[in-house]
């Protein structure tokens, strides 16, 4: 749990409630055979980016470099701040060899945040800005 700020709108609030470190349910590396193991750097939003709530955007990543024979295609998009990965998924099911898909940027309080893409492993995005409330 991460408590910011008592002055929330009941939203953030019930964000903020069901916010808790998932890191370990995720480990960044794993014993899987590493050749299959494809965790692409994600490429936009970069360390500059500014987004607003509610706005949609074009998350992507390098897919140059994927194996041919992927453990799990799946992908899945997540935030986190703090080392905290929020249980909150901005996407999910789609495949990872896409290299680019589309979130709707949630409201949360205005921050700093970093994305996480998962796959067989998670790999996290720059510290970008979010403006939400
Ligand atoms: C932002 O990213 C650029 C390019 O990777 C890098 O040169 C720069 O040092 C980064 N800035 C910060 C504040 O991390
Ligand atoms: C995806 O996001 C971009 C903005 O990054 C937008 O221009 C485009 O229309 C969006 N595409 C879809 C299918 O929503
Ligand atoms: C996201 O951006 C990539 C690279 O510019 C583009 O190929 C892709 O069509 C875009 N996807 C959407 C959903 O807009
Ligand atoms: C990928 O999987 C196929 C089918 O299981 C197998 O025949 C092939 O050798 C694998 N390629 C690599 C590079 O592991």
């Amino acid at each position: 749990m991460k408590y910011t700020s008592f002055a929330m709108n009941s939203f953030a609030f019930f964000l903020l409630t069901i916010f808790f470190t998932i890191s370990n349910a995720f480990p960044l590396s794993n014993l899987m055979n590493k050749r299959d193991v494809f965790v692409p750097p994600i490429t936009y939003p970069t360390n500059t980016t500014v987004w607003n709530s509610g706005e949609v955007h074009n998350v992507t990543w390098d897919i140059s470099q994927a194996p041919v024979n992927i453990t799990n295609k799946i992908g899945r998009i997540q935030l986190r701040q703090d080392d905290i990965t929020f249980p909150l998924v901005l996407a999910y099911d789609f495949d990872i060899l896409l290299g680019s898909y589309n979130i709707t940027v949630p409201l949360v309080i205005s921050g700093a945040y970093q994305l996480v893409l998962f796959g067989d492993s998670g790999n996290f995005s720059p510290e970008f800005t979010i403006n939400g409330v």
